[in-house]
């Protein structure tokens, strides 16, 4: 398992080569019972954490218990658990509206919609409600985490963990900290992230963070080709699939969220001010629309029917790669270059939170 501190040059660089395991974390709160922070729970609560999601309105706390339960009937059903686990699991989970449930628990997370005021108002209010000790974690997909740690007295506590969609499957979580992360919380979390079978690269607080500050361009890039028409919804697709990617762009976006990928490409844009991160016109139109991709059951593809599998012709294929590849694989170079993060950590991200078969740099031979 590669497990590196790398970014925020001057405060921490290297390898770690063992992580210890005093201060462990038995307790965590998820706020945010979406997708993703449903996702983060069912995880933590298979590795025997025990864990209480806490939601805002009644509604939502019983649709995020649905997710939960749904998936671990599903894995149930496939042979990957069985019924005494499966129990064992919604056991260690307890849902509820109570913020003051999360005075006491070790860690929490929060998984709520990607806005800064959101987040900020957030962590003011875990930061009465949680003992000092509490680290506070963000899944923040680009937002800045020391913005967010500044609304709290224990800057030092707070990091960001972000994981990727589905939680239970992508393996990879960037673990981001700033420059007044304690490094002793920093160590705790990646072996927390471990604990839960998954592996860590670890940076500073750049917008975006490594996988998204890659992926968003080039998702961006392929609404753009819808844009100027150069290209239909299922050859783009079809044609990224050709170079082993598990999933073509346009269904990748429908799958993270329309409005969580405008979100994070408004925030990379401030930051990179690059026409590749200046949002697509159809994703902003599919978003006023409604159209948010899967959750919503509609975006560049109908969700409540099976997806197309077009196969394009051989000239057509080539003509999206060659458009598509080169400024992402440009992009990564760039990263690489900047010191922000190693080739090997950008390839690990990739390959573990977005499925690239054999990472990013593979795809240009
Ligand atoms: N929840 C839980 N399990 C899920 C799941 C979900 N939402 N979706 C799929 N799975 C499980 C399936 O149950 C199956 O498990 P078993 O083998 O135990 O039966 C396994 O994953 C494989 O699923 P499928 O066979 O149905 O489908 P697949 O082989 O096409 O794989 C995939 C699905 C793993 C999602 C694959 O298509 C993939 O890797 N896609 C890329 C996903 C990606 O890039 N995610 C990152 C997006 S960026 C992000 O999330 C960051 C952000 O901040 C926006």
């Amino acid at each position: 398992m590669v497990t590196t501190l790398l970014g925020n040059p001057g405060i921490r660089r290297g390898t770690l080569t063992y992580v210890t395991d005093t201060n462990e974390i038995n307790s965590v709160g998820v706020v945010g019972l979406g997708t993703m922070g449903a996702g983060i729970a069912e995880v933590f609560a298979k590795a025997g954490i025990k864990v209480t999601g806490v939601e805002a309105e009644q509604a939502a706390v019983t649709r995020g218990r649905d997710t939960i339960d749904k998936s671990l009937d599903k894995q149930v059903s496939r042979g990957r658990l069985d019924a005494t686990q499966r129990d064992a699991v919604a056991a260690a989970l307890t849902v509820t509206t109570d913020f003051d449930a999360l005075a006491d628990v070790d860690l929490v997370i929060e998984a709520v919609p990607e806005r800064m005021e959101i987040k900020r108002e957030l962590f003011t209010r875990l930061d009465k409600v949680c003992r000092p000790s509490t680290i506070l974690a963000t899944n923040t997909s680009s937002l800045s985490v020391t913005d967010i740690a500044q609304t709290t007295m224990r800057g030092a506590k707070v990091i960001g963990m972000h994981f990727f969609n589905p939680a239970p499957v992508m393996k990879l979580v960037e673990v981001i900290s700033t420059v007044h992360t304690d490094p002793g919380v920093v160590d705790r979390v990646i072996a927390l992230a471990q604990r839960l079978g998954k592996t860590v690269v670890a940076v500073g607080d750049n917008p975006g963070f490594v996988v998204n500050r890659l992926l968003l361009g080039y998702l961006n890039h392929a609404a753009k080709l819808l844009d100027a028409n150069k290209a239909t919804v299922e050859d783009i697709d079809a044609a990224m699939r050709t170079t082993g990617l598990p999933m073509g762009p346009l269904q990748l976006a429908d799958v993270i969220g329309l409005d969580t990928c405008v979100e994070i490409l408004d925030v990379i844009h401030r930051d990179s001010n690059a026409p590749r991160h200046e949002v697509a016109n159809v994703l902003r139109d599919l978003v006023a629309q409604g159209k948010v991709g899967k959750k919503s059951g509609h975006g560049f593809y109908d969700h409540t029917q099976a997806l197309p599998k077009a196969e394009p012709e051989i000239e057509r294929v080539q003509a999206v790669i060659d458009e598509l590849v080169h400024p992402h694989v440009a992009e990564a170079v760039s990263m690489a270059d900047s010191g922000y993060a190693s080739r090997e950590d950008i390839d690990s991200a990739m390959k573990l939170g977005c499925g690239y078969p054999e990472g990013i740099f593979a795809l240009i031979q």
